[in-house]
C-alpha cells in the first residue's frame, strides 16, 4: 500500500499532464459567469443564482458551472444550470464561488472565479445560546387517516455566557417548506427560554430532509446572535457506496502487493535453491519442473489483477479528487 500510494499518485499526474497536451488547437477562451447573487430563502436556506456571460461565444459546446462553497464548510461541485440551492448553517456567514467550465474526456478547460457571500448574522460574541439538543419522537396518530404518526420534537439549550440577564431567545424549527415558531417554552429562574416542546410537527419521521433549528434572541442591552444548527434525522442509502469503494480499492491494492511479494520471495527461493544445490543431470530436471509450475500460475494470476487495476482505476481517482476539492 505505502509503496502503491506513489505509483498511483505518479500515474494520475501522468494522465493529467497528457490530458493537457490533448487540449483543442483551436482554443475557446472561458469567461465567467455574472450577476452572481447568494439569497437565503429560508432558515439555513440559500439560492445561488448567476446569469451566463451574454459575451461568451457558444461554438455549440456544452458549457458547464462549478461551484465551490467556501464557507462554513467547504464543497464543491458542478451542474448545467444557473442557480443550485443548499442547506447550510448560516450564524458563521456562507460564502461561494462559481466559474464556467468545459470538460469533456480529454480537456478541462475553465474561466476565472466569481464569489459572492452573506454574512454572519450581527450580534455580540457570547450571547447565542450553546449546547443546543433536540430529539424527536414518533407517535401513532389515531385520529388522522391522512398522517397515521405524529412527531413531536423537544429542545434544550444553554444560554449564552455573556448573554445579558434580559435576553429572550426564540425557537423556529424548518422541516422541507415548513417553519414554525415555538409556543410552549420552558424558562429559567429568570425568566429566560431555555426549553422548547412541539407536541405536534410537519417532521416525516422517514423523511430525508434535514431539520433545521434557529435560535435567536432579543435583549436591551445588546444584539443577541443568533444560532442554527441542521440535524439529520436519517443517514440516507447513497453515501454507503463511497466508502465501500474506497474499501476494495484497498483490498485490491492490498492483495496485488501480498502477490508481488509472494513472487519476489518465490524467485529468492529459486534463486538460493540453484545456488544451494548446483546443477546436477537426474534430479535436477524434476526440481526445476516442479518450481517452474507453480511460478508459471502466478505470472497467470498476475494478469488477471492488471486488468482489475485498469477496472478499478476510475473510482480511484474519483476518491482522489473527492479528497482534493
Ligand atoms: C445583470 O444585472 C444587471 C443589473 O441588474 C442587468 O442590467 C443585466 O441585464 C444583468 N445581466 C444579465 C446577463 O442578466
Ligand atoms: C456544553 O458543551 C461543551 C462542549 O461542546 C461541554 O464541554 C460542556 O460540558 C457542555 N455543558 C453542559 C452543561 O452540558
Ligand atoms: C414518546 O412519546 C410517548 C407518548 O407520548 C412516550 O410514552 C415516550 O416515552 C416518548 N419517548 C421519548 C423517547 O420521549
Ligand atoms: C392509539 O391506538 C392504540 C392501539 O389501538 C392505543 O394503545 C393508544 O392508546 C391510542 N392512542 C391514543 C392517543 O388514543
Ligand atoms: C428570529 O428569526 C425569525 C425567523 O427568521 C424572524 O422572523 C424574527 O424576526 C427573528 N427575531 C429576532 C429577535 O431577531
Amino acid at each position: 500500500m505505502i509503496i502503491m500510494t506513489p505509483i498511483l499518485l505518479i500515474l494520475l499526474g501522468a494522465t493529467e499532464m497528457l490530458q493537457a497536451d490533448l487540449l483543442p488547437a483551436e482554443k475557446i477562451s472561458l469567461l465567467p459567469p455574472v450577476n452572481f447573487t447568494i439569497k437565503v430563502t429560508g432558515l439555513a436556506q440559500v439560492l445561488l443564482h448567476w446569469e451566463p456571460n451574454p459575451d461568451q461565444e457558444q461554438r455549440n459546446v456544452n458549457l458547464e458551472y462549478q461551484v465551490k462553497i467556501n464557507a462554513p464548510k467547504e464543497d464543491d461541485y458542478e451542474t448545467r444550470i444557473t442557480e443550485s440551492s443548499c442547506v447550510t448553517i448560516l450564524h458563521q456567514g456562507f460564502s461561494a464561488s462559481v466559474r464556467t467550465i468545459l470538460q469533456n474526456d480529454h480537456s478541462f478547460l475553465a474561466s476565472s472565479w466569481v464569489s459572492a457571500e452573506v454574512h454572519a448574522p450581527p450580534g455580540s460574541p457570547g450571547t447565542s445560546v450553546v449546547n443546543l439538543t433536540c430529539t424527536t419522537n414518533t407517535t401513532a396518530d389515531n385520529y388522522s387517516h391522512l398522517r397515521p404518526y405524529q412527531v413531536s420534537l423537544h429542545c434544550t439549550w444553554l444560554v449564552g455566557t455573556d448573554a445579558p440577564e434580559d435576553t429572550q431567545y426564540f425557537l423556529y424549527y424548518r422541516y422541507g417548506s415548513w417553519t414554525e415558531e415555538c409556543k410552549e417554552y420552558s424558562k429559567d429562574i429568570l425568566e429566560r427560554n431555555i426549553a422548547c416542546w412541539f407536541p405536534r410537527t410537519f417532521i416525516h419521521s422517514r423523511g430525508r430532509d434535514w431539520l433545521v433549528v434557529l435560535i435567536n434572541g432579543s435583549s436591551k442591552h445588546t444584539a443577541i446572535k443568533p444560532f442554527d444548527q441542521l440535524f439529520a434525522l436519517h443517514t440516507i442509502g447513497n453515501d454507503e457506496q463511497k466508502p465501500l469503494r474506497k474499501w476494495l480499492l484497498f483490498v485490491f491494492m492490498a492483495t496485488i502487493c501480498l502477490i508481488l511479494l509472494i513472487l519476489s520471495l518465490i524467485c529468492r527461493i529459486c534463486h538460493l535453491w540453484t545456488k544451494l544445490f548446483p546443477p546436477i543431470p537426474a534430479p535436477k530436471s524434476n526440481i526445476k519442473d516442479f518450481f517452474v509450475t507453480p511460478n508459471y500460475e502466478k505470472a497467470g494470476s498476475t494478469e488477471t489483477e492488471t486488468e482489475v487495476i485498469i477496472y478499478i482505476e476510475n473510482p480511484g481517482v474519483e476518491t482522489l479528487e473527492d479528497s482534493v476539492f
